[in-house]
């Protein structure tokens, strides 16, 4: 038995790294999961068959959750495959995260707010939509990062946004009070997300400690992150285990934070 037979998840941006973690994660666990990315290509394919492997459905749907019509298609198509929805999973970003102040134009301004603010929040309305109407609660997961803590030069943007998100659930575990749905954030430290060797395998090669000294000597845990360690979170909030957790934000970060000197 897993923590989450037949439950429904649907995770943005999980062709790769750290979505593609979680949805693994998810399935292992018996939830039937599915998985949303702009990209479909092989490795979404593999990335879905291996969730299949554990015995689940895994579903593609690929779109932009960058809008509120591009959020509302994919999951009217998620629920179409799964009758409805449980676990909604907020993960999706672009790859040029971080921007120097003085280059971030309006339009890289809006992309970032668009994606990682918009689309996570009305992602998290339509999905609490239906979880309100299915009256079986829920859980809105979305990922933060230790980017809302601390400035870190060029990622104002991204940090910004990031930093939202925090408020973001807090916002909506109270509007969604009494419903049985929480809300909340986990916020990754440094993790890597290229794909496995393996197809199988959840982690991608754990980052090399001499290519990236800093990571010894800054984090208490002295090692990078890896999606695993995300996705158990995603595991706990998202389960019976984390269902008294509600507008929070864990760090998953090895101690970074915690280690910060001034
Ligand atoms: N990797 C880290 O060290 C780290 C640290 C802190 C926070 N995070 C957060 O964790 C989440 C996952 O990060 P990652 O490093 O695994 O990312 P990643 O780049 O490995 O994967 C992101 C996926 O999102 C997809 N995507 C991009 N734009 C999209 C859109 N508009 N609609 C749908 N899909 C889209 C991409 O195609 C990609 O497959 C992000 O929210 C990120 O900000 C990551």
């Amino acid at each position: 038995m897993g923590l989450l037979d037949g439950k429904r998840a649907l995770v943005t941006g999980a062709r790769k790294g750290i979505g593609r973690g979680i949805a693994l994660t998810l399935a292992k666990e018996g939830a039937n999961v599915g998985l949303n990315d702009l990209i479909d290509d092989g490795t979404t394919q593999a990335s879905a068959e291996v969730c299949r492997q554990s015995g689940v459905t895994a579903t593609i749907h690929q779109g932009d959750v960058s809008s509120i019509a591009g959020v509302n298609a994919v999951i009217d198509a998620f629920e179409k495959e799964h009758g409805g929805i449980d676990i909604l999973v907020n993960n999706a970003i672009f790859p040029d995260q971080s921007r120097p102040f003085f280059d971030t134009d309006e339009a890289y301004w809006d992309r970032m707010m668009n994606l990682s603010l918009k689309g996570y929040f009305f992602a998290g309305q339509r999905a609490a939509k239906s979880m309100v109407a299915q009256g079986t609660g829920g859980s809105i997961i979305c990922l933060s990062s230790v980017h809302s803590y601390v400035a870190m030069r060029d990622w104002t943007a991204y940090g910004v946004a990031k930093m939202g998100l925090r408020r973001m659930v807090k916002g909506m575990a109270v509007d969604l009070a009494g419903t049985g749905i929480t809300a909340n954030c986990i916020a990754p430290g440094a993790i890597v997300n290229t794909l496995p060797a393996n197809d199988d395998d959840v982690d991608g090669e754990p980052y090399d400690l001499e290519e990236r000294p800093h990571l010894r000597e800054r984090v208490p845990s002295q090692r990078g992150g890896l999606p695993s360690d995300i996705a158990n979170a995603v595991l706990y909030l998202s389960s019976s285990l984390g269902s008294y957790v509600n507008g929070e934000t864990i760090l998953v970060d090895g101690g970074m934070i915690a280690s910060s000197t001034l």
